[in-house]
């Protein structure tokens, strides 16, 4: 692969604990104290694929940084759509995809575009909490859907009988952060059936599609046919597979033309009011041309991670989880040690010096009080490390 070899973009002395310092922020090495370890948002711990940078370097020469076009650039709308049609066996028209500035922003412009005060959105619990705050933002009300795992699967035996005459959307995250679950067929094709017989929107965020481990397979909802797509609106991000989170970069596809001008109006771009900037544009496109290579080399590292990881949380003292089919997370069942998620954390960073994610309703709905989250997208070397610290302290417990 010559200069392009992937042998050691994924070694220890890679992690630039430095920059990290300066540069990592959301609960993460810039925001944690000196000496703490924080496997906290989920944010890889290494440098970006060097075509990402050169490419952003290059468009910055002759100076310019110029509008552009509102709607964004058709090269990266096209790149959009050749991925997610390459790899995810969508069927994306470049005409209906809209850049825009992060997934998050593009949950919050879809809620805008669909929902109404007095509709219910139904969001899973546990679920990450965009799905519920783009929800709300839009005036809608919530019903929690408990997400119970079963044989690996998220049971969605009983979601029909969350459907009233108020729902208006589905939430899918898949796959899903926190459980590290991805949907099989037959669970896509039960959401899309039910959406379909109640005429309902489904917001799908596929931001973790690229992070799903070799014995899984990652499914979009959207291969399961255009048409009864129509009301699914997807959000797709940067943040999470080429760890390009402070550019903020994302996209959001539909298949309904009208449905999709609504979304560009709420988007705010066409008053420039909203919208991605040029350089986050170039970088993002950059990641899908070029970069493919970079997220390969990653899985591998994170599968390493992966197993590693669960292997020992497993051994631990009064600690369980799942072994991630997807995602960068571990998410921890710790009610054997008696304490709340909230008392977990904030013990495990004073006195064992790291930082994981409490299972707290803010972060993920009350569904996941008795679990914490701790991101495995670090050095082999720092992962070590920061279970050494968790086994020590719980053994102090
Ligand atoms: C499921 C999910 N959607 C959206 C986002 C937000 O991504 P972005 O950084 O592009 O806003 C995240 C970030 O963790 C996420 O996990």
């Amino acid at each position: 692969m010559n200069n392009n070899s992937t042998d050691n973009l994924f070694d220890d002395s890679n992690v630039n604990l430095n920059a990290l310092r300066q540069k990592a922020y959301n609960g993460r090495w810039a925001e944690v104290d000196e000496g703490v370890i924080p496997l906290t948002a989920a944010d890889p711990d290494f440098p970006v694929a060097k075509e990402i940078t050169q490419s952003i370097i290059d468009y910055l020469q002759d100076g310019y940084l110029s509008y552009t076009p509102h709607s964004g650039l058709q090269s990266f709308k096209e790149s959009v759509a050749d991925y997610l049609n390459t790899y995810k066996n969508e069927n994306v028209d470049p005409s209906l995809v809209l850049p825009i500035d992060s997934a998050a922003r593009g949950m919050y412009i879809i809620a805008e575009s669909v929902l109404d005060k007095g509709d219910e959105v139904i969001v899973f619990d546990p679920v990450d909490y965009l799905f519920r705050e783009s929800s709300l933002a839009a005036g809608a009300s919530i019903s929690l859907f408990p997400a119970r795992v079963v044989n690996n699967r998220i049971d969605l035996y009983h979601l029909e009988e969350y459907i009233t005459a108020k729902t208006k959307m589905i939430c899918l995250c898949n796959p899903h952060n926190p459980l590290g679950i991805v949907y099989t067929p037959e669970d896509l094709e039960h959401i899309l059936s039910l959406a379909n017989k109640y005429d309902l929107y489904i917001m799908n965020d596929e931001i973790w599609s690229d992070i799903v481990y070799k014995e899984s397979k990652f499914t979009s909802i959207l291969s399961l046919g255009k048409e009864r797509n129509r009301k699914t609106l997807s959000v797709f991000g940067f943040s999470k597979s080429f760890g390009v989170a402070g550019l903020r970069a994302g996209a959001v596809y539909a298949h309904d033309e009208k449905i999709f001008e609504t979304i560009v109006e709420k988007s705010q771009v066409l008053t420039t009011a909203g919208g991605i900037s040029s350089l986050s544009q170039i970088g993002a496109q950059a990641a899908l041309d070029k970069s493919r290579y970079w997220v390969e080399a990653f899985l591998t590292h994170l599968t390493a991670n992966r197993d590693y990881g669960y292997e020992r949380i497993n051994r631990m003292k009064n600690l369980s989880c799942l072994r991630p089919q997807a995602t960068y997370m571990f998410f921890v069942d710790i009610t054997k040690t008696g304490l709340s998620s909230t008392e977990f954390t904030q013990r495990l960073k004073d006195e064992g010096k790291l930082a994981v994610v409490p299972g707290v309703s803010r972060f993920f709905g009350p569904g996941a009080e008795g679990y914490v989250r701790i991101c495995f997208a670090t050095s082999a070397a720092i992962l070590r490390e920061a279970l050494d610290r968790l086994e020590r302290w719980l053994e102090t417990l």
